[in-house]
């Protein structure tokens, strides 16, 4: 069934409290639920309780209404999907106590969702529509009820630690039972049912407090299986930031006593924010420096104050209905950059998050996927926890604030907070507010939630040298009838004096065409347009042709970090395409070189920009670049490498010296990650990449092996360590033994500990061999390997998928393993298979041969029982 946005109708009957009894057994366990039914007082009066059950998780035992039981067929219907309470069997107001028993069995829920088990330990996964494979219930977000008195029941020695949401109310032991225990929890805020959660297990913990500016006193724990206990400090010290920076920033104080995290091994998603008991990921809330790389912790840290961050934006306030899943995740998400900004630094993960938005979002916009940020329709919603829901999401709330700035916008969120805490809205309810409490119209710029697709904006400048007058000419193109509200972010820059004379300026583009007009100028300018990404657009050159000469300017005097940046990737760029084309310009190699000498050579920049700006733009965003023509991945690959290896040649003993610098700087500190320590080895690690990728005879191999040799054995951490692994992991001739030592040393040195094994897994299945399809097939059949964890599933398939130089192998062997690991996948759990069927539907830009190779495996696919989650993504994929 396909569902749509225009359809929505409110609930005629709903559920305003429930209390539930988890009673826990072994391989099966009895959910009791007392539910008080009303009319939905703003709905259209009282009917028929429609309530969502997936029969194939949840098996019915009794119903009854105010102590009657109800009989099928008379009171109620069961339908696929549907429990119907007539309007009959409730009173003639559309009140009543429900209450149902049901039986499940969450040792066999390998989908992931509703309760399930993952190792020793019982949780739950309730968003977007998992709580209906626990019980019967109105599983909508528009239902808003308070779980007054959670009580779970389980066997005391296995599971020590029962919770849920909200307050601890009491425990004890089942009377008269052998060895079993209860515990009650109490959350006094109505919530939808997709925030719902209990765990049971044998957790170890860590507890801290923290008082919020109010003066109330949270208790703070976060839990894990045991042994992983010493690998939660980071995430805690990232709670109490995130907490102080919402108070700060939005004048936002957490409104419970406690607030529980729990670190799961076996999950779809990064994490859930489920009401004062957040379930994590085990892979973004680990981290200790023996097995975390500084990306982990930047993750970690992330992605505590995204779930954090949700407890005003999503869970106070929340979605009316799926469609609006934006309305929490891109303002969450815009949230959680600005908070990783503010504790690092802002310029740095503006970069890393626009890099990202490029790399994935960009692309799905460009394929069959490609869907506005507020979807029109769906087949399975899981399908649309996207980039495009999540990353631009954020870049449409970022647009508010650069044009509203940072006080108007906060302005906006107060009235939202005002007007809307304590039920579901949409996103025209947030756009609203914004506009109110600013007093302006933001109409137009409500296009954005309606529009699928990256648009262009196309510039094109002259100067009026007798006048001083500088003009600029923006253009707009997307998938919208009428124009968006852009808003483009400029500077100007003197061409002779190389200093900026007009500081950023918001130009809002509103029509099709505009031309804005800066006066008062000596000299003639260079622009620097777009400053910060401040538009999800494509910026372009009316004439087709980047103006190099521009690019080298920008590159080396833009005071706007981004642009800076940017100008040194599009050179980049310009120089792999010409590759790709045949060959380099002298041109503009001479510009990539400078430019890459200059950066190399300053002493002032921030260790990680000069990272970035040293490092080429990804094959992914190279790809997206290319829409249009036919994008060839293996030679993208090639191409890219020609650049980094000419450049790695022409700088070699620079590099050299660098590498040489910096190990000197970095010997005998403690290990720390900040920002300065985490620039550091980022740098270094950048240049062991340059200085490694130099492997053509066999006396370079050899020097490539011994240098990430000793790179491995002198690490201090994870990060470097992985960085000398990766580098190992593509040496092949004389480097051949030095990769196969290392690669068993990381497997033995792991330890079993099962985050360092993905990367284990992952580096093996990105490798740049000729063989590595047969290497990642072999590697199926490792011990380690298992289809149903998805950390694990996604480390050697994904990762296998995203080496586009190997999935896209011409012979299309890499299409037919993801397809039928896809295929495989399916059975256990939909959610990761049809996540990774999506690298197979991006055909349509691959060239006719690999096109229909792609599309001939989707085909296969599709005459396959699928669930729905895949079909949907398959048949997209299709059409
Ligand atoms: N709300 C969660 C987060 O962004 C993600 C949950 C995704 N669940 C899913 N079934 N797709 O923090
Ligand atoms: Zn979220």
């Amino acid at each position: 069934t396909e569902y749509f946005r225009k359809d929505y109708e409110p609930l005629t009957n709903i559920v305003t409290k429930i209390n539930m009894e988890f009673n826990i057994q072994d391989g099966k366990t009895i959910v009791t639920s007392e539910m008080k039914i009303e009319a939905n007082p703003n709905g259209p009066g009282a009917g028929d309780l429609v309530l969502d059950g997936d029969e194939t998780c949840v098996k019915l035992v009794s119903l009854e209404v105010d102590g009657k039981a109800l009989s099928e067929g008379d009171d109620y219907t069961l339908s696929p999907g549907k429990l119907v309470i007539k309007k009959s069997a409730l009173k003639d107001d559309g009140s009543g106590t429900l209450t149902s028993v049901v039986e499940i069995v969450p040792e066999e829920n390998t989908q992931l969702s509703g309760l399930y088990k993952s190792g020793p330990m019982y949780c739950t996964q309730c968003e977007a529509m998992g709580f209906r494979r626990i019980t019967y219930y109105p599983d909508r977000p528009d239902n808003m009820a308070v779980f007054e008195h959670i009580k779970i029941e389980a066997d005391k020695d296995s599971y020590p630690v029962l919770l849920s949401n909200g307050n601890f109310v009491e425990k004890g032991d089942v009377e008269g039972s052998e060895g079993r225990h209860y515990a009650v929890w109490s959350d006094p805020f109505p919530k939808p049912s997709y925030l719902f959660c209990v765990v049971a297990g044998d957790l170890g913990s860590i507890k801290d407090s923290y008082t919020t500016s109010s003066g109330k006193d949270v208790h703070l724990e976060i839990f894990s299986e045991k042994e992983n206990v010493n690998k939660l400090d980071y995430a805690m010290e990232s709670l109490k930031r995130s907490m102080k920076w919402d108070e700060d920033k939005f004048g936002l104080e957490y409104d419970l006593g406690i607030y529980n995290i729990v670190a799961v091994n076996d999950f779809n998603m990064g994490a859930m924010e489920n009401k004062g008991l957040n379930v994590f990921n085990t892979a973004y809330v680990l981290a200790d420096p023996s097995t975390a790389t500084d990306t982990d912790y930047e993750r970690v840290e992330g992605v505590i104050g995204h779930e954090y961050f949700h407890n005003w934006t999503g869970n106070r306030v929340t979605c009316r209905d799926w469609f609006q899943l934006t309305l929490k995740e891109g303002l969450t998400v815009f949230r959680d950059q600005e908070f990783s900004g503010d504790m690092g630094s802002n310029a740095v993960k503006r970069i890393e998050d626009v890099q990202s938005l490029r790399a994935r979002q960009f692309a799905e916009d460009a394929g069959p996927m490609s869907h506005p940020i507020r979807p029109e329709s769906y087949i399975s919603m899981d399908n649309f926890y996207t980039a495009t829901v999540y990353s631009k999401g954020a870049e449409i709330i970022r647009m508010y604030n650069t044009m509203l700035t940072e006080e108007g916008f906060r302005k906006g969120m107060d009235l939202y907070f005002e007007r809307h805490d304590g039920t579901g809205v949409t996103c025209d309810d947030f756009r609203a507010a914004m506009a109110d409490a600013n007093g302006i119209d933001l109409d137009q710029f409500g296009l954005w939630y309606s529009t699928p697709g990256t648009p262009t904006v196309t510039y094109d400048s002259e100067f009026d040298a007798e006048k001083g007058v500088f003009k600029l000419t923006l253009t707009q193109k997307s998938n919208s009838d009428t124009p968006l509200h852009i808003p483009i972010s400029t500077g100007l820059i003197d061409k002779v004096t190389g200093e900026e004379v007009v500081a950023t300026k918001v130009l809002e583009l509103k029509e099709e065409t505009q031309t804005f007009e800066f006066d008062g100028l000596k000299n003639d300018v260079i622009p620097s347009i777009l400053r910060g990404f401040s538009a999800p657009v494509k910026l372009v050159p009316a004439s087709g042709e980047m103006d190099e000469e521009a690019l080298a300017f920008l590159a080396a005097r833009d005071t706007d970090g981004f642009n800076r940046w940017e100008a040194g990737q599009r050179l980049f760029t310009s120089l792999v395409f010409q590759e790709l084309d045949g060959a380099m310009t002298e041109t503009t190699t001479d510009y990539v070189f400078e430019a890459f000498k200059r950066t190399l050579a300053d002493t002032n920049m921030d260790s990680s920009i000069k990272a970035y700006a040293l490092t080429l733009p990804s094959e992914s965003t190279l790809a997206e670049e290319l829409s249009g023509s036919a994008v060839d991945p293996v030679a993208i690959h090639k191409s890219r490498g020609a650049v980094r290896k000419a450049i790695a040649r022409k700088f070699h003993s620079e590099l050299q010296a660098a590498y040489e610098s910096l190990s000197k700087e970095m010997e005998g500190k403690d290990f720390k990650v900040d920002a300065e320590a985490v620039g550091q080895r980022r740098l270094r690690n950048t240049i062991l990449g340059y200085l490694t990728v130099i492997k053509e005879t066999a006396e370079e191999q050899k020097a490539a092996a011994e240098l990430a040799v000793n790179h491995y054995e002198t690490a201090t951490g994870m990060t470097d360590k992985m960085a000398a692994l990766n580098a190992l992991a593509s040496m092949d001739g004389e480097g051949a033994t030095s990769r196969d030592e290392i690669m068993q040393r990381f497997y033995e040195e792991a330890n079993g500990d099962a985050l360092v094994l993905n990367k284990w897994f992952s580096v093996q299945a990105l490798a740049d061999l000729p063989d590595v399809l047969d290497r990642v097939k072999a590697l199926t059949k490792h011990p380690d390997f298992t289809m149903s964890n998805p950390n694990r599933c996604r480390s050697l398939i994904s990762a296998f998928a995203m080496n586009a130089n190997a999935f896209h192998a011409e012979d299309g062997e890499g299409y037919k393993f993801i397809a039928e690991s896809v295929a495989a996948v399916d059975k256990l759990n939909p959610q990761i298979s049809s996540r990774m069927g999506t690298s197979l539907i991006q055909w349509r830009k691959y060239g006719e041969e690999r096109a229909a190779l792609m599309k001939g495996e989707l085909q296969k696919l599709s005459e396959q029982k699928l669930s729905d989650d895949l079909f949907e993504v398959v048949n997209r994929g299709l059409k």
